[in-house]
């Protein structure tokens, strides 16, 4: 996806990409994208995608298949019926954007194109729901985007678990 003149568009991660100088402001999210996010990919548990500028990594994001107990998921968001099996799920599991380039819209674009991938992903496995372990910092930003959480369901890790249904993305991605 192209995100913006001083960006190149969003790619998948490569041996390559030139990850040691980025710096989100958060050391467990760099260490991330730059000593796991490639093993992760190779090792087909997650992948990862990456905005460069100026031949840096301006932001990147990582997502998997997961899976979702309905209970877990807010009650505005569920059908009626709830099974107790987990759920076909998108894992957002990190998104992060480098500190020179926080607040130029690069997340919320970085955010768009994981929701056109677990996209894709649904319309061939079927998908219920993507979901995002935010970290405390980041609840309210993801909240823009209409990601719900359950205020009386705790997260591991001081994480808030929160959801967008697929069936939302596909309508706002269809606008
Ligand atoms: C959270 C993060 C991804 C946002 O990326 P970004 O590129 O700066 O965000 P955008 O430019 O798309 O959006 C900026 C808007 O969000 C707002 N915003 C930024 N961070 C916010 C936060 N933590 N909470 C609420 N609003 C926030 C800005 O004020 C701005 O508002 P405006 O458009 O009304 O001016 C980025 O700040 C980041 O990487 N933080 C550190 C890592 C992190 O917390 N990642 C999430 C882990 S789960």
């Amino acid at each position: 996806m192209r995100v913006g003149p001083q960006f190149a568009p969003i790619q998948s991660l490569r041996p390559d990409t030139p990850t040691n100088a980025f710096d989100c402001g958060q050391k467990d999210l760099n260490r991330y994208l730059r000593k796991h996010a490639w093993n992760n990919q190779v090792a087909d548990i997650s992948q990862t995608y990456v905005a460069l500028a100026d031949s840096s990594v301006a932001g990147d994001y990582s997502i998997c298949a997961g899976g979702v107990i309905v209970a877990d998921v807010p009650k505005q968001l569920r059908e009626e019926w709830a099974p107790k099996y987990p759920m076909p799920a998108v894992l957002l599991a990190r998104l992060a954007v480098d500190v020179h380039f926080q607040g130029m819209g690069l997340g919320a674009a970085l955010l768009k194109d994981a929701c056109i991938n677990a996209l894709k992903v649904a319309d061939v496995v079927g998908v219920y729901v993507m979901a995002v372990h935010a970290k405390p910092d980041a609840v309210k930003w993801y909240s823009r985007f209409s990601l719900k959480f359950d205020p009386d369901s705790a997260g591991k890790e001081g994480t808030t678990h929160m959801f967008l249904p697929l069936r939302e993305v596909r309508r706002r991605l269809s606008r």
